[in-house]
């Protein structure tokens, strides 16, 4: 399955990371045109949430189409993920509920992408993923210096650079070990 800015490789890659979880709850944060929105949701097992965050509304139709059949599941939250009412809306759907992924896909800046993951990581179960997209070297020559690569001087992370695939995985439990060392 070829999706927008998705290598085959690199999609199947991130199968293989969903395959390692329950499959049961993912946020999406930049979900543009909602086609990774829609991977999770098939890949999903039941019951379970999918969902999807951006700050612009890319793409009404689809969102709408996706609603009407899937609205137990998902659910779109508009607005920037930094923002605290953005944060608070993800929560409230979550619950109690933790993620087996998150998928962090919005903006590539440094700044963001480390907010990103200090904002959503706590919501990740012990068994669950933290996925970046694009965030390491080469995937956009503007911003530098690459989150990922600054990790990685500190802690293991899986990397999958192939062709133009850049992924970077980690799992919740080992991520919070890094974090209660730092
Ligand atoms: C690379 S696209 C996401 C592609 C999508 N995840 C996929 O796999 O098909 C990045 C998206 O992040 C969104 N974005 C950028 N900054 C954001 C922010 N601060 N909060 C939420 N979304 C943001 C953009 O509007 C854009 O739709």
């Amino acid at each position: 399955m070829k999706l927008w800015s998705h290598p085959d490789a690199e999609t199947l890659k991130l199968v293989e990371i969903v395959n390692k979880t329950k499959r049961n709850n993912f946020l999406e944060i930049g979900c543009y045109n909602f086609s990774m929105t829609i991977n999770f949701i098939l890949m999903s097992n039941q019951p379970n949430l999918v969902i999807a965050n951006d700050k612009i509304d890319h793409s009404p139709e689809t969102r709408a189409l996706i609603d009407k059949y899937h609205s137990k599941m998902f659910h779109f939250v508009l607005g920037d993920s930094g923002e605290i009412e953005t944060q608070n809306k993800i929560k409230g759907i979550l619950k109690e509920k933790k993620l087996d992924i998150l998928f962090i896909d919005g903006d590539h800046g440094r700044g963001h992408v480390e907010s990103d993951t200090n904002n959503y990581a706590d919501l990740v179960a012990d068994d669950g993923y933290i996925i970046w997209h694009d965030t390491v070297h080469g995937a956009h020559k503007s911003f530098e210096p690459w989150f990922i690569e600054q990790l990685n001087k500190n802690i293991l992370i899986n990397l999958f650079f192939e062709g133009e695939s850049r992924i970077g995985w980690i799992q919740g439990k080992e991520w919070r070990r890094y974090v209660s060392r730092k």
